[in-house]
């Protein structure tokens, strides 16, 4: 059934979820970032559903993150997401705007008092997100700051294996969640995008993350609000590209590939 409150795109993206649940990696995409020196970076997140009833689509980091960085030296904050779903062809680049949400911004928004509503949502957004992750993935938030040199000694009670692996003796377990956080993990988040609307599902999330630890104040979900969206699907012939942004109430332009 089609839904009219939501642009054509986003019931697409929806469908390409469901159609793509099969494979892992559909839950991935790339994010492009502008670094303070002007230079493109890009990474690989994971998809955590929808803000709910909207647009917006939702990752999770850790704020001592170099994207974080970026993204809170430079207004407007911009992304761009490249979404490929190999199953179904198709492929979505998003553009737009990124809000952060984290303990420190909130404590910031409080103390400037920003609009009580929207910290009170972003509040609880933020619990909900803490909460969907499993313990191991919360447990990274607690670790040293990402890119800082590794220390073997501040990391020794991790038991390592041959490989030099902490704790980890199936390479399989390794998961994007937390690296070191096996297999609850990824069966958490994968269980969120299989369910076809994608949306942030408290009742998702892993049985063993519940009240493990208070929010760490480096956790930081991410926002990503789409200004407009570049859709090309590469089955059939000739294949199909349809460009839509917000300024034009997203009615779609379809042009060549
Ligand atoms: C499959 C996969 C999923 C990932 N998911 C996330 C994620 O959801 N959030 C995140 O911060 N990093 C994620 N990473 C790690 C990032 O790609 C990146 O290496 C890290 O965040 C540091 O990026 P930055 O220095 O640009 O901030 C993922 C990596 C892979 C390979």
């Amino acid at each position: 059934m089609v839904d009219f409150k939501f642009p054509a795109w986003r019931q697409r993206l929806v469908r390409s979820l469901h159609v793509n649940r099969s494979q892992a990696q559909s839950k991935y995409f790339q994010v492009a970032s502008v670094s303070k020196d002007g230079l493109p970076k890009n990474r690989t997140m994971v998809f955590r559903g929808f803000v709910l009833e909207s647009l917006n689509l939702v990752s999770v980091t850790d704020i001592r993150s170099d994207k974080v960085s970026d993204w809170q030296l430079n207004t407007p904050k911009k992304f761009e997401i490249c979404w490929y779903f190999s199953g179904s062809r198709e492929q979505y680049r998003i553009a737009g705007h990124v809000s952060l949400v984290s303990n420190e911004i909130l404590k910031d928004a409080r103390n400037e008092h920003a609009n009580r509503e929207s910290v009170v949502f972003s509040e609880t957004y933020l619990r909900q997100q803490w909460t969907n992750l499993s313990r191991g993935a919360q447990e990274q938030f607690f670790g040293p700051s990402p890119r800082a040199p590794f220390d073997i000694k501040a990391d020794d009670d991790k038991n390592y294996d041959s490989d030099g692996l902490a704790g980890i003796k199936d390479i399989n377990s390794l998961n994007p969640d937390g690296l070191r956080g096996g297999n609850a993990a990824s069966q958490a988040t994968q269980t969120k995008v299989t369910n076809s609307e994608s949306q942030i599902n408290n009742s998702e999330k892993s049985s063993n993350a519940e009240s493990a630890f208070d929010i760490s104040d480096h956790f930081c979900v991410v926002i990503f609000t789409p200004l407009s969206v570049d859709y090309l699907n590469l089955k059939g012939s000739p294949q199909l590209r349809c460009l839509s942004d917000i300024e034009n109430d997203w009615v779609e332009l379809v042009v060549n590939a």
